[in-house]
């Protein structure tokens, strides 16, 4: 299978398939999600939530955010890695914004990052869209805005909400963007703002109607339950046998059941 480009994902809007993401953070989880032939493997700051334990995304690095997508980048093959700018990253000033974003390329081995923002953050896109490169930005409901939105809330809901979203969209084409996420906004606006792109948009928690879709890795396997939103589905109960599994390696060590002369060297 061919590597997976940044045109890739525009032909596909073309011709009307289907993107596929799913966010990796670490070897061998990205292994099986390029196995499975997903078109991006996205190395989110969701990380920060469902690796590292911690309340929100805030906090997460971007030393942290690059020795993840180092891991990433070792074990895929074909997918396009997207590398996810963590908070403070790129706010304070086009200059961190791009040589920051420059770091994932380079050191992380991605081929493109994403970034949190609409109309706010357009110079940055375009400054790093000049300088090769290539941005997915993400609108809606953005984790690291937390605070302003005051919690994790469905975005575009009223009229006036909706109109500023699809204005937003249409921004960060205009700066350069070659793929844009909608999270948690109604499913009419996204497919409103799909249809008026001519680059593609992948949803999470914005219906069906986007180009594409992604889902949290740990979300989609059943490994994360400290709180499962409306928008998820779980295709595997990970946790589940995870923790069948340890509760019969600790009784078979303890019954004296394994290691047997079969595990053992003669
Ligand atoms: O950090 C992340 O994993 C994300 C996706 C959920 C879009 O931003």
């Amino acid at each position: 299978m061919p590597k997976t480009t940044v045109q890739d994902f525009l032909k596909k809007k073309a011709e009307g398939r289907k993107i596929t993401v799913l966010t990796a953070y670490d070897y061998p989880f990205a292994q099986i999600v390029d196995e499975a032939g997903i078109d991006a493997v996205l190395v989110g700051d969701s990380l920060g939530v469902v690796v590292q334990g911690l309340e929100n995304t805030l906090p997460v690095t971007m030393d942290e955010m690059i020795y993840h997508t180092k891991m990433v980048s070792r074990a895929v093959k074909n997918a396009l890695v997207i590398g996810d700018m963590p908070f403070m990253s790129y706010q304070s000033c086009i200059e961190d914004a791009v040589r920051n974003a420059g770091r994932f390329l380079k050191e992380g081995g991605a081929a493109a990052i994403k970034i949190e923002g609409g109309s706010e953050v357009a110079d940055r896109i375009r400054a790093m869209t000049r300088s090769d490169i290539p941005v997915v930005a993400h609108i809606g409901l953005t984790p690291q805005s937390i605070h302003r939105m005051g919690g994790y809330k469905v975005q575009g809901k009223s009229k006036s909400a909706a109109k500023k979203l699809l204005e937003e969209a249409k921004i960060v084409e205009d700066a350069g963007a070659f793929s844009v996420v909608l999270e948690g906004i109604p499913l009419p606006l996204a497919k409103e703002i799909t249809r008026s792109l001519s680059i593609p948009t992948i949803g999470i928690g914005a219906g069906p109607h986007c180009d594409g879709q992604v889902l949290v890795l740990h979300d989609l396997l059943g490994l994360f339950d400290r709180f499962v939103p409306k928008f998820i589905k779980r295709y595997a109960k990970l946790k589940e046998e995870a923790l069948k599994a340890m509760l019969e390696y600790k009784k078979e060590v303890e019954e004296g059941i394994f290691p047997s002369e079969e595990q053992s060297f003669k």
